[in-house]
């Protein structure tokens, strides 16, 4: 505990000094406002549960899943919209929320879907992922943004060209919106201090971020309960959950 002490005062230093952040977050930050993780997840084998639960996320986010069974993969998300739509922010959205009043340049990267960095009060959030509560027609490229839960019809279809509607997030095997993946790595080799907080830092190109932090000589700061592939290659580790460890951090 005195290590983690000793870290947490000369981390707290070097964000006191800071003037361009960039934090990326995963999964892991939203963990304590009751969102599952991805890697957390584990198949349900029973009876009762719907086909969906018995598939790997990484084997429903993908648009194989999706043109073979569109019904089957819309359920997973409106259960997932609907699981969301349930929960809050917690402590770690909202000390990024004060982090972001006090340095002059910061932005936010993140892999999460759910909204709740933007729902918090964070302002320049990039979603490299995507965002759940958007829709996008697979025929006409029509975006909208529908947060309704549960959804009226399943799979829902575009009421300008009657054709399928799909989440508006990025799935296995697709291309990261460029223009935001460009920006972040810009981002993230300008600043002087990087956050990454609880991403498993295995899906690339969004762990791309934190490495190419890393090989610029910036000050790169993991808050995680767990190591990661880039644990041994950060300039502190920061061991524990997010709701405790960014206020603690943060705090003026
Ligand atoms: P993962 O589910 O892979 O990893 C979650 C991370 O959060 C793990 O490293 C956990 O140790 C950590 N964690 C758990 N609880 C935490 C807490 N309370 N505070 C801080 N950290 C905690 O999620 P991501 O890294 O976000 O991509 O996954 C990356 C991408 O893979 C996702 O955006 C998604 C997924 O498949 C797509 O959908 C394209």
């Amino acid at each position: 505990m005195a290590a983690r002490n000793d870290a947490l005062a000369t981390v707290k230093q070097w964000v006191a000094e800071a003037t361009n952040v960039v934090v990326l977050t995963g999964a892991g930050i939203s963990a304590e406002s009751g969102v599952p993780t991805f890697r957390g997840w584990t198949p349900d084998d029973g009876d009762d549960a719907p086909l969906w639960s018995k598939f790997r996320p990484e084997e429903l986010a993908t648009p194989e899943a999706f043109a073979q069974d569109p019904t089957m993969v819309w359920e997973w998300y409106d259960w997932r919209r609907g699981l969301i739509a349930g929960t809050q922010p917690n402590a770690g959205h909202a000390a990024l929320v004060d982090l972001e009043r006090r340095v002059d340049r910061f932005a936010l990267v993140t892999q999460n879907v759910d909204g709740h960095h933007t729902l918090a009060g964070s302002r320049n959030v990039l979603h490299l992922h995507g965002d759940i509560w958007l829709l996008r027609c697979v025929d006409c490229g029509r975006e909208i943004e529908d947060r309704r839960h549960p959804l009226p019809e399943l799979p829902p279809t575009c009421s300008d060209c009657g054709g399928l509607l799909r989440p508006g997030v990025v799935w296995f095997g697709e291309g990261l919106p460029v223009d935001i993946l460009e920006r972040s790595f810009l981002l993230a080799a300008e600043c002087d201090l990087m956050l990454v907080v609880g991403t498993s830092a295995v899906v690339y190109p969004a762990a791309g971020v934190a490495l190419q932090a890393i090989e610029a000589g910036v000050t790169v700061i993991e808050v995680n309960p767990e190591t990661t592939p880039l644990s041994a290659h950060m300039t502190a580790c920061l061991t524990g959950p997010a709701g405790v460890v960014l206020p603690e951090l943060l705090a003026p």
